[in-house]
């Protein structure tokens, strides 16, 4: 194997902590967690969702942060260095690294939208506008490719300034930055909620005692969980969870081969939850107090919040605070996946990290300009972005930046799930596994639990996911 220089390794455990639950902390958190819950009727979906992240989830976590610790390599390389030589389990490792292109080049234009939605929290306030007028602004952000384009270039060269810095001085360090001001802002947003009116509602909505009133008096045929719901929230928790590509094979190989891996995903993926769960206290208590739908779907974050934000007091200070958070939930989130693009060069190709990181962002860069262009969800634009959606996906009834979403969040990262869970549990040596399992930990009676976990029910989980996306189940 070449390599660019001496392999980066984390400053502190704390520093790896917030590194990693840095990453699962994002979109998906924030954007992403209200909206599906909202979009599945509240309550039995959070428990749902819980148990995937505990009996689904975690198990995965544990796996890939073992692969990267133990092979001290990034994804492609540690599946060559455990399995025998020519042996298809590179695959996983590939699978991961082009999910890692894909996933943040639609990312970074969700994040620009963010880093617009400060500006215009700033410089307009959204007081004294109308919901339809408020409403509009999304659609219309939405239909402008070359705004959408500047701010998804503008979040790139950030993100790229970040990992240009390495794993200590940019990774690290900028996630000991960013995460205690994440909390700081979610606490700030979290009391406000819990000073208006919606915070009852929103409380029962959330933990699933329905309250037939509150829902009557918004009006409109309220969502409900149905049969899908299960697989949304088992793919919401890979998605949040950072899984399945092999970003945490990444930042676990920059772990010393000591380090407790059981406790540390334990909490991570408490950290990473505890947020999704806050992001929805926080935010269906202003839906329910501005009398909002929370059943809309994708647009809940842009479209309809600042609605809410403009009809409460406080609203205009409070609005780019969320906004701000969504970015700097965002950073945090790209900057990892970024890092597997980048440490695929560094430890294949041997470039220094500067090299590998600015080609990678780059194209990376490159590749998120359709998504910016071809619009948000199911907005098709005219003129070229019809040209481009038409000349692209536009046969499978989808826009580009759709496509991009459902292709990775429905097929690739479960598929890569699926790999590493089956590759950790059927092919890495029994006792290596054992011992690198209890290394560090004082948790290693759960070795029998995990394997277990990683064998059967994983497996058959991401597999529903899989049949699913491709519309066999
Ligand atoms: N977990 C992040 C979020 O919730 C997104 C993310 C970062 C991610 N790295 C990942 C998703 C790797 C899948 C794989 O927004």
């Amino acid at each position: 194997m070449a390599s660019g220089g001496e392999r980066g390794h984390w400053g502190s455990r704390l520093g790896f902590i917030l590194a990693a639950a840095g990453s699962a902390v994002g979109l998906g958190n924030i954007w992403g967690f209200p909206y599906m819950t909202g979009r599945n009727g509240g309550g039995l979906f959070v428990l749902i969702y819980l148990i995937a992240v505990a009996l689904v989830g975690l198990p995965i976590m544990m796996a890939e942060l073992f692969i990267g610790r133990t092979a001290q390599n990034s994804p492609v390389g540690a599946f060559r260095s455990l399995s025998r030589p020519g042996s298809p389990w590179i695959g996983v490792g590939w699978v991961g690294v082009f999910a890692a292109f894909i996933i943040l080049s639609f990312y970074s234009v969700i994040a620009g939208w963010s880093m617009h939605y400060i500006w215009l929290s700033v410089t307009d306030g959204f007081a004294g506008r109308t919901p339809d007028e408020i409403s509009n602004m999304f659609s219309s952000l939405a239909a402008n490719p070359e705004l959408c384009t500047l701010w998804h270039g503008i979040f790139m060269l950030l993100t790229i300034g970040i990992v240009a810095g390495g794993v200590k001085g940019g990774l690290e360090l900028c996630a000991k930055v960013l995460m205690p001001s994440l909390f700081g802002m979610l606490l700030i947003l979290l009391v406000w909620g819990m000073t208006t009116e919606g915070f009852a509602p929103a409380f029962k909505y959330i933990t699933g005692m329905h309250d037939a009133d509150l829902l009557s008096r918004l009006g409109a045929d309220q969502p409900r969980f149905s049969g899908r719901s299960w697989l949304e929230a088992l793919g919401q928790a890979f998605f949040s969870l950072s899984l399945g590509m092999g970003a945490l094979i990444t930042y676990g190989s920059y772990l010393n081969r000591k380090a407790d891996i059981v406790s540390t995903s334990i909490i991570i993926s408490a950290l990473d939850t505890t947020v999704a769960l806050l992001a929805a206290f926080i935010i269906f208590p202003i839906v329910f107090a501005a009398g909002q739908q929370p059943g809309q779907g994708p647009g809940l974050v842009f479209a309809t919040i600042p609605i809410a934000f403009s009809m409460m007091p406080g609203g205009a200070l409070l609005a780019p605070i969320f906004f701000l958070l969504l970015t700097v939930a965002a950073i945090t989130s790209a900057v990892s996946l970024l890092e597997v693009a980048t440490s695929y060069f560094i430890d294949e190709r041997g470039w220094t990290r500067g090299r590998a990181t600015i080609l990678a962002g780059t194209l990376i860069g490159l590749l998120g300009v359709p998504s910016a262009v071809s619009g948000g969800s199911k907005m098709f634009g005219q003129g070229f972005a019809n040209l481009l959606n038409t000349l692209t996906f536009g046969a499978y009834g989808k826009n580009w930046f759709d496509a991009f979403v459902d292709l990775t969040f429905n097929l690739m990262l479960p598929l890569g799930a699926l790999g590493i869970a089956t590759f950790v549990a059927w092919r890495v040596g029994g006792q290596a596994r054992e011992q690198g399992f209890k290394t560090g930990t004082t948790l290693g009676s759960l070795y029998w639990t995990w394997i277990g976990l990683l064998r059967y029910l994983v497996p058959i989980g991401v597999l529903a996911v899989i049949l699913q996306a491709l519309n066999l189940i």
